[in-house]
């Protein structure tokens, strides 16, 4: 029988245990035991063999994660680790030799820029940006040792939307790897390996979770790609502990209806919003007026559950809006249950200058609002008394 994403995200479970527990149990432990000495030394003899031997390794519980979120993005295989950031960097040290080219949109997460720019270069790596607004410039960045081609759609926070297909097809030409981090739309709305991409990854601390309560991160793609990326991080450590999977696995059970309540929230948001004297524009991917809506609804099944707008007043508008809210948390996180507020300008990009806040899609005035599953009359009216008062 062939199932479902959604039932799929639900009824994957590791094999149950002779306690017959109905929910998935969580494997706390860091190693496993052998029948014989010479089990033991047939498991570590051979790195391709499917038996746990160390939580570092691999684990069922950890596992069970891996497998959910393999089948939701439609890929052959997956890894896990503690953050998304070690997601993202493993999959750089893993794919990239010295003096290997990267080609990556300039609008990314502010922690992967660093990598690129400050990190990277340290091990002879260099790296290319594109404006996410301009992909025919994208091929005439290409390079005889361009190696990989990164991207996030929807980026995080501009919003910034590309065609996965139209990039794919860049990247097949050239034998480049198309790595996609696919942390704002989620598989319940948009599987990038569908359209091209290699190697798609996540924060799944954001809407994964989808409560603020644990780190991870994950990356899928081809078993040949994987096998990789595996042993990177078996040998070098950012694994994924097996507590944080659980809690996890058991929010992906809820994703596809957590993602619908967002993007409907969301969506009402951005019309109840729309022409609001005190913004100078509302950003939304299946608003008629984001300027790439059309791919967006090629490639999305709802607009997701993020929306950005800009105050006309700038930085102090930004600071009193967030000071002025009652219901909204003012904090840096998103993909949670509870609406959250945030503030680039004066926040996490407040160190650099307007030109590079300009460059990577931050204006003065620009307001981040991750849309929670409380009642929409609530967040919009804490929204239009904060409005009020900036
Ligand atoms: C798009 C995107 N990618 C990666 C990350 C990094 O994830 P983590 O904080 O789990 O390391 C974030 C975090 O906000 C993000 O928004």
């Amino acid at each position: 029988m062939s199932l479902h994403p959604e039932t799929r995200a639900i009824r994957i479970q590791t094999d149950r245990t002779n306690e017959k527990e109905h929910s998935t149990p969580l494997f706390l432990t860091s190693s496993f035991v052998y029948d014989s000495a010479e089990d033991m030394a047939a498991a570590f003899a051979d790195d391709t063999l499917d038996v746990n031997i160390y939580s570092r390794f691999s684990n069922p519980t950890v596992d069970e994660f891996i497998t959910k979120i393999a089948a939701l993005e439609n890929a052959e295989d997956g890894i896990a680790t503690g953050t998304g950031m070690a997601a993202v960097f493993s999959t750089f040290m893993t794919f990239l030799s010295k003096g290997d080219h990267i080609v990556s949109a300039s609008a990314v997460f502010g922690s992967t820029h660093t990598i690129l720019t400050k990190y990277l270069p340290k091990w002879g790596f260099e790296s290319s940006y594109f404006d996410m607004n301009k992909p025919e410039t994208i091929e005439s960045l290409i390079k005889p040792n361009t190696k990989l081609l990164y991207v996030e759609t929807p980026s995080n926070p501009g919003l910034d939307i590309i065609d996965l297909s139209y990039v794919a097809a860049i990247c097949k030409k050239h034998n480049i790897l198309f790595v996609v981090d696919n942390c704002f739309a989620t598989p319940a709305v948009q599987q990038p390996i569908n359209f091209g991409a290699d190697l798609v990854l996540h924060s799944a601390t954001k809407f994964i979770d989808g409560q603020g309560r644990v780190l991870g991160g994950v990356v899928v793609g081809k078993k040949e790609l994987i096998q990789q990326l595996y042993l990177f991080v078996r040998n070098t450590g950012p694994s994924m502990s097996p507590f944080n999977a659980w809690v996890l696995t058991k929010s992906l059970e809820t994703l596809y209806v957590r993602m619908e309540k967002h993007a409907s929230n969301a969506l009402e948001l951005a019309n109840r919003l729309q022409n609001h004297p005190k913004l100078s524009w509302i950003k939304y991917p299946f608003l008629p007026s984001h300027p790439q809506h059309e791919i967006a609804k090629k490639q999305m099944s709802n607009g997701g559950g993020i929306l950005t707008f800009e105050l006309k007043g700038g930085i102090d508008s930004g600071r009193k809006f967030l000071n002025s809210l009652s219901l909204l948390s003012m904090t840096n996180n998103l993909g949670d249950s509870r609406s959250i507020a945030s503030h680039p300008a004066s926040t996490t990009h407040s160190k650099l200058s307007d030109a590079e806040r300009a460059g990577v899609g931050i204006t003065p005035g620009l307001i981040r609002i991750s849309v929670g599953l409380e009642h929409i009359d609530d967040i919009t009216d804490d929204i239009l008394q904060a409005l009020a008062r900036c």
